[in-house]
């Protein structure tokens, strides 16, 4: 089983003692110190952004082309509440409050195994896989709920929606949805684009990083305009337990079946090949997460 670590953990953790060695060596006195916890924070903040905040935002800026009107409106207003009027604005505020709630990491994925033990399926198994309701499948209905409820107080309901536009985004990210007993694969330590990373940090943002976006809404634009009818009736249709199984399948016969996986140099078409599988996934989130908007908020 997975340890209950944040994605890029490992990643977190190589880059600190990295950054620290450098310090230590050359670190006199207070003022030293506090230059040098400088890159510590970049690296913890670099590491610390699931799909990366570039997958976010893309996901939240298709989402926006698919609102209806009146759930636009209710959007906008309690968005208004913290002077944001944006989806992709509140998008990564479930990455940045990690740090200080602690036990949400969890919230963020969950560990569908590659290899399932005997007599257990293929698939999402909300009692093998999410005993006591604390992974992405689970906290996406939870959420759903509070903003629904138009009693709660708006703060509560603004919160509800910041976790429902970041986990639907997580929940279509593959590595989320699987486990090879690699913490999603972010024990796997390989090489892409000249850079030491991890597998599972490749497909949060390497893969989009390495396509050179220059301008992220204009792409999200194009790929919101690339929808067929067709696509977004079959996207939207089912749960959240449905979303996670069809990651778990992109996870388990891609990038843990066919494609290479071992540690090491990943191959240079690999982001070419990547960047096809991460464009349907995040126009998948923009429509599923705009349905769950749309229907909490009708
Ligand atoms: N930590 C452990 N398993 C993980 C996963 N599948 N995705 C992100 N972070 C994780
Ligand atoms: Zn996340
Ligand atoms: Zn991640």
């Amino acid at each position: 089983m997975s340890q209950p670590e944040s994605p890029g953990v490992a990643a977190i953790s190589v880059s600190l003692r990295l950054t620290m060695l450098g310090c230590s060596r050359r670190a006199r006195g207070m003022a030293r110190a506090a230059v040098c916890a400088l890159p510590v924070l970049f690296a913890l903040t670099a590491h610390a952004l699931a799909w990366g905040s570039e997958g976010h935002h893309i996901a939240a800026e298709i989402a926006e082309q698919f609102l209806e009107p009146s759930t636009a409106h209710q959007v906008r207003e309690l968005l208004a509440v913290d002077n944001e009027t944006t989806l992709a604005q509140a998008s990564t505020w479930a990455d940045e409050i990690r740090p200080q709630r602690p036990e949400t990491a969890r919230w963020h994925y969950v560990n569908i195994p590659i290899n399932p033990p005997d007599g257990t399926p293929p698939a999402y198994d909300a009692r093998r896989d999410c005993p006591t309701g604390d992974c992405v499948v689970a906290k996406i209905g939870a959420f759903e709920a509070v903003l629904r409820n138009k009693a709660a107080p708006p703060r509560q309901r603004l919160e509800a929606l910041k976790w429902l536009v970041h986990l639907v985004a997580d929940i279509n990210q593959p590595l989320h949805c699987a486990d090879n007993q690699d913490r999603g694969g972010n024990d796997v330590h390989v090489d892409f684009m000249g850079r030491r990373t991890n597998l599972h940090a490749v497909w949060d943002s390497g893969i989009l990083a390495a396509a050179h976006i220059s301008d992220d809404r204009a792409y999200a634009l194009e790929l919101a305009h690339s929808i067929s009818q067709a696509e977004a009736e079959k996207w939207r249709s089912g749960t959240p337990a449905d979303w996670a199984d069809d990651s778990y399948g992109v996870a388990r016969n891609l990038i843990y079946g066919v494609w290479p996986h071992d540690p090491g140099a990943l191959p240079d078409s690999y982001e070419q090949k990547g960047i096809y599988v991460v464009q349907v996934q995040l126009e998948k989130t923009g429509v599923r997460l705009a349905a769950v908007l749309n229907q909490t908020l009708p």
